[in-house]
């Protein structure tokens, strides 16, 4: 009989879960009963059959194999028949999601803090994905934060942690552990759905590109993916180890943080395609020799183009984008006939638009893209698409973006971060400018005269619920737009986010630099939200 230990426990403030789950300093999760009231909280809230299996698996941070020691105890105390766990405690976020839905998993539990930065000192992160494989939606969320406030005990047994580097089975109190490869059935799903031989055959004709995967969790899989059966050559992924403090960086793939690169791609050396990837690998960048692309462009290029490849030929059912992520995707889904969906932003609102076969690909200003291949953003899977698309148009990045722009125009965009303002400030920036939508309509800033301003509410085409307060859109008359709204994903104080955009007619003017091109839109956006005023800064920390 599996002696099953019950320990008491009191609820702790705040572990409501945000955009993407429960994220806080490690010293937060490392205090008693703190993982586990959530990990508790989670298996008593969710629905499964007995036996069922839960994919456990991280991005390789510092706490990342305390915590999989920890829910591998406590799932065996709540009943969970199976256990899989990627070796070394490794799973990207979507690799978790492909094993979820490959093994009908009842759920996971994803540990990361996506590209916030990791070691004692920094970030962690508990996720829960259901059976879809996708991120809990937010009914399921909310019973999971409800539970953290009233819970009392959590169950575990006395076990000794595994070897979780061994690949195999072992038992842990009466349940299955299975220590799976946790690289070969994602490198498996990206060959059923690209034209590897194309992409080979273009690297044998000479394509070359670097990989940064800023000693965060895709090393491995793109080392297996790009050098070993694609045929770059060895060194083309740099970074490649994942660190428990990914190098004392932000593994976040932006022009800030994966500068290094962004310089090659700018410089005579240029190999063809750059690209990086995040933390947990959902994200991703891309730049082509001298051509950044935006996500929110990256997204609206792929769908042009995403029938190229074998596994999405004649089946672009629809696109979805996040409300901030530039309308550059809606003119693809105006030309190709399909419909374009707006979400809030976070991918859990994507899950049942794939579910229900609306959308084929998604994505986010943030450097999301993904498809309907697995439920969560894909970093590999977006350098795959790209690499696909090359290979079969064989063109270059920078031909393929002048080419899309000549034919959709162009939508200029930029996003400005405010990070870690004091929360009181930023309340209070939001609370002003919702009291102020009514007489904001039909108002003039500089040349641009407001069309439209709204506090933006979501009502799933699909399962019909309301998720209200998504963020605070301005459309002028023009086209343009400015978009507020406050960070779910912070864990200091507050972030304003700041969304720029501004769209030019394909016979407009396609080829200027992005701040001149926004002027007008940044001075409109401090005189309706009194930026300065808020948040104290005269200028934003991250402009991406
Ligand atoms: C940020 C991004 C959002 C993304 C999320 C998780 O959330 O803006 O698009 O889904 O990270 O990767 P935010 O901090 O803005 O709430
Ligand atoms: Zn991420």
């Amino acid at each position: 009989m599996t002696q099953i230990v019950t320990v008491q426990t009191q609820p702790f403030d705040g572990q409501a879960p945000g955009t993407s789950g429960l994220r806080k300093k490690v010293k937060v999760f490392q205090q008693a009963n703190y993982a586990e009231n959530f990990i508790q909280s989670v298996f008593d809230s969710v629905t499964r059959d007995p036996g069922a299996t839960l994919v456990i698996g991280g991005d390789g941070r510092f706490h990342n194999r305390t915590v999989i020691q920890q829910v591998i105890r406590m799932a065996a105390a709540n009943g969970y028949g199976r256990v899989l766990v990627g070796r070394g405690g490794i799973l990207s976020t979507p690799a978790a999601s492909h094993v979820i839905r490959k093994y009908t998993a009842s759920g996971g539990l994803v540990l990361s803090a996506s590209h916030n930065p990791g070691g004692p000192d920094e970030d962690f992160g508990i996720k829960y994905n259901i059976a879809n494989g996708g991120p809990a939606p937010e009914g399921v969320t909310t019973a999971i934060h409800a539970r953290t406030l009233e819970i009392d005990r959590w169950l575990t047994v006395e076990a000794d942690d595994i070897d979780l580097d061994r690949i195999g089975d072992v038992e842990v109190a009466g349940m299955t552990v299975s220590v799976i490869d946790p690289v070969a059935d994602y490198a498996d799903l990206m060959e059923e759905l690209f034209d590897f031989a194309a992409i080979r055959k273009a690297v044998a004709d000479g394509f070359t590109m670097r990989f940064d995967a800023m000693s965060a969790v895709t090393g491995p899989y793109a080392v297996e993916i790009l050098e070993n059966r694609l045929g770059f050559a060895k060194g083309t992924v740099v970074n490649g180890t994942p660190l428990e403090d990914f190098g004392g960086h932000h593994p976040d793939p932006n022009l800030i943080h994966a500068k290094e690169l962004h310089d090659l791609m700018m410089g005579e050396d240029a190999p063809d395609l750059g690209a990086a990837s995040d933390g947990d690998g959902d994200r991703n960048l891309i730049i082509g020799r001298g051509r950044f692309i935006t996500p929110s462009d990256s997204l609206a290029m792929l769908a042009a183009n995403i029938e190229i490849a074998p596994a999405y030929k004649g089946r672009l059912a629809g696109i979805a984008r996040s409300m901030p992520t530039s309308a550059a995707a809606d003119r693809v889904a105006e030309a190709l006939g399909v419909p374009c969906f707006e979400t809030p932003t976070g991918w859990k609102f994507f899950g049942n638009l794939l579910d229900a076969g609306k959308v084929t690909i998604c994505g986010e200003e943030s450097a999301g893209t993904g498809s309907d291949h697995v439920r969560e953003k894909d970093g590999l899977w977006a350098v795959l698409l790209w690499l696909n698309i090359l290979a079969a148009r064989q063109i270059p990045v920078d031909q393929l973006a002048r080419e899309h722009w000549a034919r959709f125009g162009r939508n200029y965009y930029a996003r400005h971060d405010y990070e870690g303002i004091a929360k009181d400030g930023a309340d209070a920036l939001m609370a002003e400018i919702k009291d102020s939508l009514g007489v904001l309509k039909g108002h003039a800033f500089g040349p641009l005269t407001v069309k439209l301003a709204d506090s933006f509410s979501y009502s799933d085409p699909v399962d019909g619920s309301v998720s209200e307060n998504q963020g605070i859109r301005v459309l002028f008359e023009d086209g343009s737009r400015i978009v507020f709204r406050l960070s779910g994903t912070g864990t200091q104080g507050a972030t304003l986010r700041v969304y720029l955009e501004r769209y030019e007619p394909a016979d407009g003017r396609l080829d200027e630099e992005t701040g001149a091109m926004l002027a007008d839109q940044i001075v409109a956006a401090e005189a309706i939200a009194g930026i300065v005023e808020h948040t104290g800064r005269t200028a934003p920390d991250v402009i991406t």
